[in-house]
Formats: structure tokens, C-alpha cells, sequence
């Protein structure tokens, strides 16, 4: 398995390059994926030949680009099993797909006294538009904790919930400490109080099949950069019948069936919630890298980062002073650690001066970081592209690092 994914190391571009006299071992998927030529060439192809906006020309560029555009969203669509197209919102990315339902249903449906629940495992992306929100129409906030092994809680969750609870935001796997969160039971509580549920799916859509008819989700939101796809877009997912009730995010053209100097009229789902002149080539290259992820199959992706991730584990485990942050066995690719006395932005930069990247530091999780009472960590996140080859390289700048270091 591992052997055949290594063949699409060629795939990635960015591989081939040097960086600092080294080879790249780019161990930061998490924050970001390396782009695979069918992306690259997607976006190279659009500038090129196909450049016009979209729903709006009467002209052979701008119907072709609006036919790419809306097939992009049938490919979201299948990609995570939605029942129709019109539940397929794009956005700039998870953080502003967030921003969308806070703003759009929880100014019309939250009251005064109300309670919204996250999860202390959240990136601040799906915490600050939530904690804006509660301050604007005096809501409560409330959080479910993360236990030692760097799990949730779901006994505590289940007695905080109740008939007041009206969201429950939560991750569908940590950036942190890389668990996957059994999204399925919580969501089933959070119905039986009758809360609706947002799931950010940023990190688990790279490596997990995603069905929100089966999850039976409100909302599920992610970035298309840490699948494979371009910056700047991204999806919501939201029920029909919710996108639907809910009035617009942003407004202007694209979004109306008509303005008087008196009054404007909006269209329904997606376009309400699309104002503007859209990311085009985004969404298009979106379509391109499900293709990608699809044709190599998220099943084999998710065997290749769990063996990966246990073998970085084992390795981690070898290495005097190296604590790893959590140990859930619901982890697919991303692990965390640290090292005794020693900072992590100074192991970070003695990796990078090896050609290694890493992420250092609190990661957007600060809640998380003040539970573990750390002030960050390092983590290495894999991708499809990773190879052993990177986690021996890894490992042995590590020690080399905790060596000069210590
Ligand atoms: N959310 C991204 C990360 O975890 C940026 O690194």
C-alpha cells in the first residue's frame, strides 16, 4: 500500500524542491496540503482559456465557465453524499463557512438566554464567531472538556445538553491531537434535545469519507487547501430547509431575483448565500482534487497516514524526553508532542534548517493548550505524499535537535 501511494510523490511539485541545501520533508498537512499537478494544471487551464464570470454572460466563456462552476458543486455534492446541489454553499473557506451560520442562523434563530455548545478541542475558527455571537444576543456559551487521553468527553457532554442548547458546533477530528470525535452519537443527542449541529470537517474530509445524509448533520463546513485544492475556498454544507429559512450572510449582485429602490428580492440556496463575483478557478480546482483524492481512494489514503502515523508514534516513543500529547486510538495522521525543556520553536527552526517542516506553537487552539497547560506544540500532520523515508529524516533531525538542544 505504502509503495504504491510513494509513486505519487511525483504527482507534488513542491517535492522536488530543496530547501535548505535539503530534500523537503514537508510534514505539515494540517495547515495546509502540497498541491498535486491536477490541481496546479486545473488553475493554469482556467487563467488560460477559460477566464469569464459566472451566471451572468451571455457569451460561450462565461456559460462554459458557469457549466465548470456548477459541476464543481455536483462533484461536492457526491463527494460528501448531499441530497441535492443546493446544499452545497462555496466560501472562502471553513473559518468563513463558520462565520456564515453564526451570523445568518444564529442572529434569526438564537434568543436571549440560549445555549451553544463546543468542544474544548476547537480550532478558534469555531470558537470566536460563536463567542461574538453569545456577547451579541446574550447567550451562553458551554464546553465539553477534553479527558487525559485527548478525548471528548461524551458523559459531560451528554449533562450539559439540554432543551436550551441550540447549537452544537464541534471538530470531526482535533488539528491538535489528531482524534477523531464520534460525530455520529453526538449529533443523535444533540437531536433528541432538538439542537442543530455544525461539524468542521476541515481535517477529516482529507481522509475520511464524509456522508451527511448518514451523519444527518445541520452543517458540515471545510477548506479545499487542506484537500488537495486551492487557498480561498471552501464549502458549507447546510439541510435544504435551513439554508432555506435563513436570510443572507453578505448581499449584492448574484444573490437577487430583483432590486427596487425600495426593496430587494433574494434568490434561495446557494446563490442567497454567493454575493459577488465567486472564486471561480477555486471551485473548479476544488472539483479537480476530489477527482484526485477520489481516484486514489480515501479508504487507501486513510490506510497509508494510519500506518504512517503509528509508525511516527513508535519512533516519537523512542526518542528521551519526547512526551506525545494524547493517545486516542481514533487517530489518522496528525500527532503532537513535546519535549522536555526544551521549546518547540527552537526544535521547529533546527528542523527547518534540515529541510523538515513541522508546525510549532498553539496551533488556533488555545482553550485546548490552557487544558493541557502547555503554551503549544509541535506536531507533524501526513499527507498522501508522505513517505517513511520523511519520518526517519524527521526523526533523525529530532534527535540531532534534542542533542544540540538539551
Ligand atoms: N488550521 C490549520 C492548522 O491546524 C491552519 O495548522
Amino acid at each position: 500500500m505504502i509503495k504504491e501511494i510513494c509513486q505519487l510523490r511525483s504527482d507534488f511539485p513542491a517535492l522536488g524542491q530543496l530547501v535548505s541545501g535539503q530534500p523537503l520533508v514537508y510534514l505539515d498537512h494540517a495547515a495546509t496540503s502540497l498541491k498535486p499537478l491536477a490541481v496546479i494544471e486545473t488553475i493554469d487551464h482556467f487563467y488560460r482559456h477559460e477566464t469569464a464570470n459566472v451566471h451572468r454572460g451571455a457569451h460561450y466563456l462565461s456559460d462554459k465557465a458557469t457549466q465548470k462552476y456548477e459541476d464543481a458543486r455536483t462533484l461536492v455534492k457526491n463527494f460528501i453524499n448531499a441530497e441535492n446541489n443546493s446544499e452545497i454553499v462555496f466560501t472562502k473557506g471553513t473559518t468563513e463557512s463558520i462565520n456564515l451560520v453564526a451570523q445568518a442562523y444564529g442572529d434569526e434563530y438564537l434568543n436571549p438566554g440560549d445555549e451553544i455548545i463546543l468542544t474544548e478541542m476547537e480550532h478558534h475558527s469555531n470558537i470566536v464567531p460563536w463567542q461574538i455571537l453569545a456577547k451579541r444576543k446574550k447567550l451562553t456559551v458551554k464546553w465539553v472538556p477534553v479527558t487525559e487521553s485527548g478525548e471528548l468527553d461524551l458523559n459531560e457532554f451528554k449533562n450539559i445538553l439540554n432543551e436550551k442548547t441550540k447549537i452544537v458546533s464541534v471538530v470531526h477530528c482535533s488539528n491538535v491531537l489528531g482524534t477523531v470525535n464520534n460525530i455520529k452519537a453526538i449529533i443523535s443527542a444533540a437531536h433528541n434535545v432538538g439542537a442543530k449541529v455544525l461539524v468542521d470537517a476541515a481535517q477529516s474530509v482529507t481522509f475520511m469519507p464524509i456522508d451527511v445524509q448518514d451523519l444527518n448533520c445541520d452543517f458540515l463546513v471545510f477548506s479545499a487547501h487542506k484537500l488537495y485544492g486551492p487557498f480561498g475556498t471552501g464549502v458549507l454544507f447546510g439541510k435544504s430547509e435551513l439554508l432555506n429559512a435563513m436570510p443572507p450572510y453578505q448581499s449584492g449582485g448574484s444573490m437577487i431575483t430583483s432590486v427596487s429602490k425600495d426593496e430587494s428580492l433574494f434568490l434561495g440556496a446557494p446563490q442567497k448565500f454567493e454575493a459577488g463575483t465567486p472564486n471561480v478557478s477555486g471551485a473548479i480546482a476544488l472539483g479537480a482534487a476530489i477527482k484526485y483524492v477520489e481516484k486514489i481512494g480515501l479508504a487507501n489514503i486513510c490506510a497509508h497516514e494510519t500506518e504512517l502515523l503509528q509508525y511516527t508514534i513508535s519512533e516519537l516513543n523512542k526518542i528521551n524526553g519526547v512526551r506525545i500529547i494524547g493517545n486516542s486510538s481514533s487517530r489518522v495522521n496528525i500527532v503532537s508532542f513535546v519535549t522536555d525543556g526544551i521549546h518547540g520553536a527552537d526544535i521547529g527552526q533546527i528542523l527547518d534548517q534540515q529541510g523538515v517542516a513541522i508546525r510549532t506553537g498553539h496551533h488556533c487552539a488555545q482553550p485546548l493548550m490552557n487544558k493541557l497547560k502547555l503554551t503549544g506544540t509541535m506536531r507533524v500532520s501526513l499527507g498522501v505524499y508522505n513517505s517513511r523515508e520523511d519520518v526517519d529524516i524527521f526523526i533523525r533531525s529530532l534527535n540531532k535537535a534534542v542533542e544540540m538542544l538539551s
